[in-house]
């Protein structure tokens, strides 16, 4: 078994996208680190068959949870993941909806603290443009911030560096 379980929900299928584009960078480092899942069709036992987790997801209908992870977050309540490593990347458009902005990987991070895991991958926040975001603590991000309509460009660039603070910070 890989040793990073991926899970991301996508509605359109940009955060599919990036899913797969980390999983690419991270092969990079070494093939076959990363086992991606829809968390649409995931279960918790699967999930906490891994030790080193990536959660993937964005946010809609302003401020609001992607419908599998809707579906799937009051699991969190009986799993128990204390030990694990979690880091999650969150998309949203900071020039539509700049007081939600990330929103969702907010409050997906505060439900994974709450199971006892661990949050790695915070993000400096300096580069983006927005009023109000619940994945913000003070200067980071509690996710890598993905905007796919307003800093497409940089999205690349940012993944690369993502992937190796996250690696660094796993320690795998
Ligand atoms: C109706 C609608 C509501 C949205 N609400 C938010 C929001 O509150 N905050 C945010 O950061 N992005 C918001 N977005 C942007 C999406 O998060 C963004 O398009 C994302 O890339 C979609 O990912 P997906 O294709 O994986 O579902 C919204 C987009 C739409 C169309």
């Amino acid at each position: 078994m890989a040793k990073i379980g991926l899970f991301y929900g996508s509605n359109t299928g940009k955060t599919e996208a990036i899913a797969y584009q980390i999983k690419d960078e991270f092969d990079k480092h070494g093939a076959g680190l990363v086992e991606v899942h829809n968390i649409g069709s995931a279960t918790k036992d699967q999930m906490l068959q891994y030790n080193y987790l990536i959660m993937g997801i964005p946010t809609w209908n302003t401020g609001e949870l992607q419908d599998d992870w809707d579906v799937f977050l009051p699991n969190f309540r009986e799993m128990n993941m204390s030990g694990k490593q979690v880091a999650i990347f969150g998309l949203g458009d900071q020039n539509g909806y700049g007081f939600n902005f990330l929103d969702a990987a907010g409050i997906l991070a505060n439900e994974v603290l709450l199971t006892g895991a661990t949050l790695f991958g915070l993000w400096s926040n300096e580069k983006y443009q927005f009023n109000e975001s619940k994945a913000k603590q003070d200067e980071y991000f509690l996710c890598l911030g993905v905007d796919q309509e307003g800093q497409e460009n940089l999205t690349p660039e940012r993944i690369k560096q993502w992937v190796k603070s996250v690696k660094a910070e796993f320690g795998i």
